[in-house]
């Protein structure tokens, strides 16, 4: 069966995807340097496939270490490229950190690729290319204009959708798939797998179910005097097992459809916008737990609304995101409880 690497496959997306990957029969090996996940992954993924991924403990920016991994498994025919640093908050502080980590990492495996004739690659892009679109690129498709990040995070993902495609261009044998991601939530219905997120959680569902569990007094709700029907910011929030199976679709296809372009672009959403204060009443009836919340100004560099148009992905990949927000949420809450041994 063919093999895929999943760099970064011990984080949140990158760990779901491991598992429905390895549920649809491919080998993975994962490369991660733990910097953001823990080794334990590895037996909560094991524990819901019943076979263990194969790891390497190794910065994806190493191309002495990443050559290895390539020669240890020549059976790689994919690469799904996770590993990023993702906090938009600590990029603004950081960002020579940013640029090196996400624009390094890309240009080391696209190099160790070439080197090795592994012609597929995958790559977890966002959402956040889009900025705040006209009114009249809501829902927004993949024909949408990209704009000026609002952040280093945001700046790197733009500037690895450029590599890949400059790359691509020098080298008819790379064919890419970037998918653009809107807000991945939730966890593995087993709750084997979920988010981990260090520290105080900058983004919402972390917090919510933080706050759920008593972790933190209250959430903040940033803003509701925005443009929206009650005033607080929308966005596509997407189940993380839906988006895991549309990397499974993206290499499917990679593999064994010939009529593609060389470089495709998906947006991963639900087609759904749901508001802040949609998310705490869904969470609050899913789930039975008031979650006491206080609204306070707008966060810096906040976007009032974006959701998908996922049509794209929905007929070209053959995949869409159906899992009820109620079902999710509840997902959110039992991975939360389940590490808090609640
Ligand atoms: C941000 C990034 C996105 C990145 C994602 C994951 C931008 C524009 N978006 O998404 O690129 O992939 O993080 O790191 O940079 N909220 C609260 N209270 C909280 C936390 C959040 O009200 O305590 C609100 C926010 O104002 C926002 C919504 O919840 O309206 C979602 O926020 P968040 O989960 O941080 O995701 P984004 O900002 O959409």
């Amino acid at each position: 069966m063919a093999r895929i690497l999943v760099t970064g496959g011990t984080g949140y997306i990158g760990s779901h995807t491991t598992v429905e990957l390895m549920q649809q029969g491919y080998d993975v090996t994962i490369v991660d340097n733990l910097s953001n996940s823990s080794v334990d992954v590895l037996e909560g993924i094991e524990a819901i496939v019943g076979r263990r991924p194969e790891f390497a403990n190794i910065d994806c920016g190493n191309f002495v270490d990443l050559d290895a991994v390539f020669r240890t498994y020549p059976d790689i025919v994919g690469v799904i490229h996770f590993a990023a640093s993702k906090a938009v908050g600590e990029s603004v502080e950081k960002p020579l950190l940013y640029y090196r980590n996400n624009l390094g990492s890309l240009v080391t495996l696209l190099e160790v690729m070439r080197a090795h004739s592994v012609a597929n690659l995958v790559f977890s892009s966002s959402c956040t290319v889009y900025g705040q679109p006209d009114a009249d690129h809501l829902p927004v498709d993949e024909t949408a204009p990209i704009q000026k990040a609002l952040s280093p995070y945001g700046n790197t993902k733009q500037i690895n959708e450029e590599i890949i495609c400059d790359e691509a261009h020098a080298d008819a044998h790379l064919h890419a798939t970037i998918l653009r991601y809107f807000n991945p939530i939730g966890a593995h219905p087993s709750a084997l797998i979920g988010e981990l997120p260090n520290g105080v959680p900058q983004n919402l569902l972390p917090f919510v179910t933080q706050t759920a569990a008593g972790l933190r007094p209250q959430l903040k709700v940033f803003g509701d005097d925005y443009n929206t029907p009650d005033g607080s910011c929308i966005r596509d929030y997407i189940y993380v097992v839906d988006l895991a199976k549309a990397h499974v679709k993206a290499i499917d296809r990679m593999l064994h459809v010939a009529d593609r372009d060389q470089v495709e672009v998906f947006n991963l959403g639900t087609g759904r916008g749901l508001s802040v204060l949609e998310i705490i009443r869904g969470f609050e009836a899913a789930t039975g737990v008031k979650i006491p919340y206080t609204i306070v100004g707008r966060r810096e560099g906040d976007i009032e609304q974006v959701w998908a148009a996922p049509k794209k992905a929905n007929e070209v990949l053959g995949w869409k995101a159906d899992t009820p927000i109620a079902d999710v949420l509840l997902s959110a809450w039992k991975w939360e409880k389940h590490i808090r041994n609640l």
